[in-house]
């Protein structure tokens, strides 16, 4: 069930590079959340741009009140984000959206994330019942995120940067690969990224027999199902066809056997 509620922040701060981080006060939409799902974000003193922003919510804390978003300053909305003080409100719409299914019990869950896809994936990895390993990859090691929030929370953490600066020099894929070359058992891959990654992660497990549930984050007006701005093509029931969906209610999480690539 969605909520409307005005959200008090209680801290916003940056994390590195053009990350930043934000915990909002907002109990009826933390108490529903579930991983991969988002929420649907107006500021105050915003008036002119009567759009939303969605946001992947990333945690919400032991009270179960508050809820955090990693955010990366993009553009002009963002950047108020950035702006923002402890105090003032912000409207919040939300969860929405379907998120992630839980790993079951005796898989090997396998979370492939890139630049924000590390804060979308972060609260299915501590929800996990199986401890997870995360595959985090960037351009550089400023954009890898939560790293250390990943391992506290149990995860077996591999990261790779385009030019070597941490991990693995090359694409996040190349881990993917390597650790689905070892045979897990049961595994679950999960991933939230640019395209150009989502497409790879899909290509890897399908290629191998397997299947993954990748957040494909469109760019979104209503949010709620009404205005078809955030449509991607998946397959029919009877596999013969497409058709298009609605990211902001039938995603943002889809199978990557039913994604169809443009
Ligand atoms: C379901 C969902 C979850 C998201 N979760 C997060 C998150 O956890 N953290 C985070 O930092 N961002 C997230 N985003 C992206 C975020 O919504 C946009 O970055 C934000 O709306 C940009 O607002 P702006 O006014 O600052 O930028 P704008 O001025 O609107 O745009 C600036 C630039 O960002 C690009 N942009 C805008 N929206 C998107 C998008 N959805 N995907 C890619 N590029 C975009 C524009 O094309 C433009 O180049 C999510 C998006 C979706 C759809
Ligand atoms: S954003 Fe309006 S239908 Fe999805």
């Amino acid at each position: 069930m969605k909520h409307q509620e005005t959200a008090r922040i209680v801290a916003n701060r940056r994390l590195n590079g053009a990350y930043y981080q934000i915990d909002l006060r907002t109990p009826q939409i933390a108490a529903a959340v579930q991983p991969g799902q988002f929420v649907h974000v107006q500021y105050p003193d915003f008036a002119h741009r009567l759009l939303r922003r969605p946001f992947s919510v990333c945690d919400v804390d032991a009270s179960g009140e508050i809820l955090r978003i990693v955010y990366k300053v993009v553009g002009e909305g963002t950047a108020h984000m950035a702006g923002l003080a402890a105090g003032q409100c912000v409207d919040l719409l939300g969860p929405l959206g379907r998120g992630f299914t839980l790993p079951a019990p005796g898989s090997t869950p396998v979370i492939v994330a890139g630049g924000y896809g590390a804060a979308a994936t972060y609260l299915l990895a501590a929800r996990s019942p199986v401890p997870a390993h995360v595959l985090i990859g960037g351009r550089t090691a400023e954009d890898l995120l939560l790293l250390e929030a990943f391992a506290a929370a149990g995860a077996r953490v591999e990261v790779s940067t385009d030019d070597g600066s941490r991990g693995h020099r090359g694409v996040v894929t190349d881990l993917l690969v390597r650790l689905l070359g070892t045979r897990p058992a049961a595994p679950a891959v999960y991933a939230c990224g640019p395209n150009p990654m989502l497409r790879a992660v899909c290509a890897a497990v399908l290629a191998r027999g397997l299947d993954a549930e990748v957040s494909l984050d469109h760019a979104m007006c209503c949010g709620v199902g009404a205005c078809f701005t955030c449509v991607v093509r998946q397959k029919t029931a009877d596999g013969a066809g497409w058709e298009y969906r609605r990211t902001c209610l039938d995603g943002p999480v889809f199978r990557a056997s039913q994604t169809v690539w443009e």
